[in-house]
């Protein structure tokens, strides 16, 4: 750490060297964030407006009315945001672009000149410093004017879409050998568009499916482009990543149901991709065709894919990109209860109820609780069910509230999560290759505005300079990254021992 002074809170060793413990050779780290999350800057020089920027100026949309017009500044700070990578020792670093800095019309007959600037230093200062950069093409930050078009529901945005994308790797695939075209399909559909609690805002029960099957197109499109026209002389690698939360039954008896639950949340937009077959998962396009028809709709509300989207979708990746946070536990809904679409708006479709399990550690976050097995079991269910893949975890994190250095829920949150990810790799033959911490400091978490903290770095959003200070878990991680090794322990010291 360059920061020595932070050595006052805590020291971590490396231990004696223990093989189970170990990374395999290769096995790469990293940490990640999003534009609109960290860059602030939201209407410099010739950016437009993205759904983000009217959405959190919207009053009562963002918690506390927070917005990311400065964010943590990463617009002028990118320099900070590249030593903060190096400090850690990041294999890689997973950032994502914004699509109207780049493209202010949300077309490409204009390019903006300070938005490609802005990406190249970035990726130059990153690559000066041996970091990989990993980039998200679309992490949520559509142009407003695409929006006013319809957005995801309108079909012509898996064009827009490709154009973009087609953009990008031009400017850009010399040097990113490695990129997501869409971060979380179902979150990004189902918040966005049927529960509408981010942007656009939109409450529509339709909105959400039809978000869902141009998500796969546009993916599609876009890793066709990178296929064809850039892996010949760039030789990188596509893909989009799903946010999995493991569902288990919560009783045996509910088994059946945990599946149907695990077929729509994981299988919805992995199945297109990753099955033999392609297309929507079978049991979920007869489910919600039967329901649409009882409830009076003359198609379902699913929208079906044509037998040339289906080859189009099948097979549009390089390996298997997850975002993995937390589980749940599966229960029948009782007559006449209300059903809470958090995390899944299809949760009230399936008559499914949400719970933890009293013995899963709670965090000061009410969606989460800590649960690494679920992360074992969820990539053990993938491969069973789309063969050995291979699997690049781009997101895991801890959320906290409120300012505190000392993070050792974070820490052992973290260790618990490597812990199964490498008895998945040793015990189960699973095939994964890197590991990503959300995120690299804390930022904008969308609708909880700057309450919920996930940060390695904190930042002080109270002050104008946005000073970031690494967190004990920013010493633990750069240790697991320096030793390969989960043989890392924090010495004693009283600030630590008084947390204990
Ligand atoms: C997933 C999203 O990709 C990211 O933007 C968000 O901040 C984290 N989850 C934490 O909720």
């Amino acid at each position: 750490m360059s920061q020595t002074a932070t050595f006052v809170f805590c020291a971590i060793l490396a231990t004696a060297y223990s093989a189970d413990r170990k990374f395999p050779p290769g096995f790469i780290f990293g940490a990640g964030t999003s534009s609109y999350q960290i860059e602030g800057g939201w209407n410099v020089t010739d950016k437009s407006e993205s759904i983000w920027d009217v959405f959190a100026h919207t009053p009562g949309k963002v918690r506390n009315d927070d917005n990311g017009d400065i964010a943590c500044d990463s617009y002028n700070k990118w320099k900070d945001d590249v030593q903060m990578a190096a400090d850690l020792g990041l294999h890689f670093y997973r950032f994502s672009l914004s699509w109207p800095r780049l493209l202010p019309t949300g077309f490409p007959n204009e390019i903006s000149e300070d938005g490609k600037n802005y990406y190249n230093n970035l990726i130059d200062g990153l690559l000066e410093k041996g970091i990989q950069p990993v980039i998200t093409i679309y992490h949520w930050e559509l142009p407003q004017r695409l929006q006013n078009l319809g957005g995801w529901t309108n079909p012509s945005i898996t064009d827009w879409f490709a154009d973009y994308a087609r953009v990008v790797y031009t400017l850009y695939a010399d040097r990113v050998k490695t990129w997501i075209t869409i971060n979380e399909p179902i979150i990004m559909c189902d918040l966005s568009y049927n529960t509408g609690v981010t942007a656009p805002g939109i409450k529509d029960p339709l909105a959400s499916y039809m978000c869902g099957k141009h998500v796969m197109i546009a993916h599609a499109k876009a890793w066709r482009i990178y296929d064809k026209e850039f892996k010949p002389k760039h030789k990188g690698r596509v893909s989009v990543t799903n946010q999995l939360i493991w569902f288990e039954a919560k009783t045996p008896e509910e088994e059946e149901l945990a599946k149907l639950t695990r077929d729509l949340s994981v299988g919805l937009h992995s199945h297109p991709i990753y099955s033999k077959e392609g297309g929507w998962p079978p049991v979920i396009e007869e489910y919600i065709a039967k329901k649409s028809k009882e409830e009076g709709y003359a198609r379902s509300r699913l929208p079906e894919f044509t037998p040339e989207e289906i080859e189009l979708v099948k097979g549009t990746y390089d390996f298997y990109a997850l975002n993995y946070y937390t589980g749940g536990t599966i229960r029948k809904a009782r007559d006449g209860e209300t059903i809470d679409p958090w995390p899944l708006s299809g949760l009230p479709e399936l008559e499914a109820v949400i719970e933890k399990r009293p013995e899963w550690k709670k965090s000061e976050v009410y969606w989460f609780s800590v649960y690494p097995e679920g992360l074992r079991k969820q990539l053990v269910w993938l491969k069973e069910n789309y063969g050995d893949l291979e699997f690049l975890i781009v997101e895991n994190g801890y959320p906290s509230i409120g300012l505190n250095l000392q993070d050792l829920n974070r820490i052992s949150c973290i260790e618990g999560h490597l812990e199964q990810i490498l008895l998945a790799i040793k015990e189960d033959g699973i095939n994964i290759t890197g590991y990503t911490v959300w995120s690299l400091m804390d930022n904008f978490e969308w609708n909880e505005g700057y309450s919920i903290k996930f940060g390695l770095y904190e930042v002080d959003f109270a002050d104008p300079a946005r000073t970031r200070t690494p967190r004990a878990s920013a010493h633990y991680y750069a240790s697991v990254i320096k030793s390969h090794t989960l043989d890392v322990n924090i010495v004693e010291n009283k600030h630590i021992t008084d947390e204990l």
